[in-house]
């Protein structure tokens, strides 16, 4: 089946669709993006996402390209349209089309973009064995709380990851606490069973998936604590993960090569996806 893609108000196959040369996404990078679950025909967290694209829209002072509201209803289209059960959508708004130079006229019309993946949006278990991050210097902005479809530096960090033989790059400040991963957050589990993930900040995003955990985890009564952690911290940890709409929840099982805790991945970890699956299969209707 074409996948159907949403661009500026037509739905194109996915193949023919395209913006302008000149659109300042394309041009600058000057614009934003959420990545949004789908489960059972349903945004988990929709609230969430839109929520964050409303803060990095005014961060960068680009206009809603059209009302919340509607917004919505194109991206229940773009589900229907692609049938879409369960899988991922991206959508993207930039400042719109118009001839290249650095500042902007005032009133632009934003370019909005949408794309459905279908993907298994759900680890029900931990059959999972782990993955592996390498820790490289965060060289990202001073906005990474910022959604921003600017991410040169997080492609090269996780290209790293890759060619090093790990799923993920774990960013590191220069005080050499670790920021975030290039594309999740990152976490770490003390020996007493305690949740340890950075606070929020201009440092690191903050993700829908690690807002839902920090609240998972709190109604659960596991003992959290929002502060920064060193890559030293982290290599001795009892049990490291990461969390992101496309990888949920992720056991970090070794660091630079070294194994965290038994080198497979933990109860903490293993609890927290299971009410994380519940939880998205609650929102997706509970199917
Ligand atoms: N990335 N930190 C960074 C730098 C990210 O790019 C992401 C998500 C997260 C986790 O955010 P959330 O839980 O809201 O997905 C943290 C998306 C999935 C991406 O770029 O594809």
């Amino acid at each position: 089946m074409s996948r159907i893609a949403y661009v500026n108000g037509r739905y194109a196959p996915h193949c023919e669709a395209a913006v302008h040369v000149e659109d300042r996404g394309y041009q600058f990078s000057d614009g934003v993006y959420e990545v949004i679950m789908v489960r059972a025909g349903r945004m988990v967290d929709g609230n969430g996402h839109l929520e964050r694209l409303g803060r990095s829209l005014e961060a960068v002072k680009i206009d809603w390209p059209m009302n919340r509201r509607s917004l919505e209803v194109v991206i229940g289209e773009v589900v229907r349209r692609n049938r879409l059960r369960d899988g991922f959508i991206y959508l993207q708004v930039t400042r719109g089309v118009v001839r290249r130079d650095h500042q902007f006229p005032d009133n632009i019309q934003p370019s909005l973009v949408m794309t459905a993946r279908r993907c298994a949006v759900l680890a029900d278990s931990l059959d999972d064995l782990g993955v592996g991050v390498i820790t490289i210097p965060d060289t990202r902005w001073k906005r990474c709380d910022i959604k921003s479809i600017s991410l040169l530096s997080n492609v090269l960090s996780k290209q790293e990851a890759r060619e090093a033989g790990a799923y993920e790059a774990w960013l590191v400040d220069e005080e050499g606490y670790v920021t975030e991963g290039a594309s999740s957050n990152a976490w770490i589990v003390t020996g007493a069973g305690g949740l340890v993930t950075r606070p929020v900040g201009r440092a690191l995003l903050g993700g829908v998936t690690r807002q839902t955990v920090l609240e998972l985890a709190r109604g659960e009564g596991v003992a959290l604590c929002e502060r920064p952690f060193t890559v030293e911290e982290a290599r001795v940890a009892a049990e490291a993960f990461l969390t992101s709409t496309t990888s949920f929840i992720k056991p970090v099982v070794s660091i630079d090569g070294v194994k965290v805790g038994a080198g497979r991945p933990g109860p903490v970890c293993a609890s927290l996806t299971a009410l994380y699956a519940a939880y998205v299969k609650a929102q997706g209707g509970g199917e």
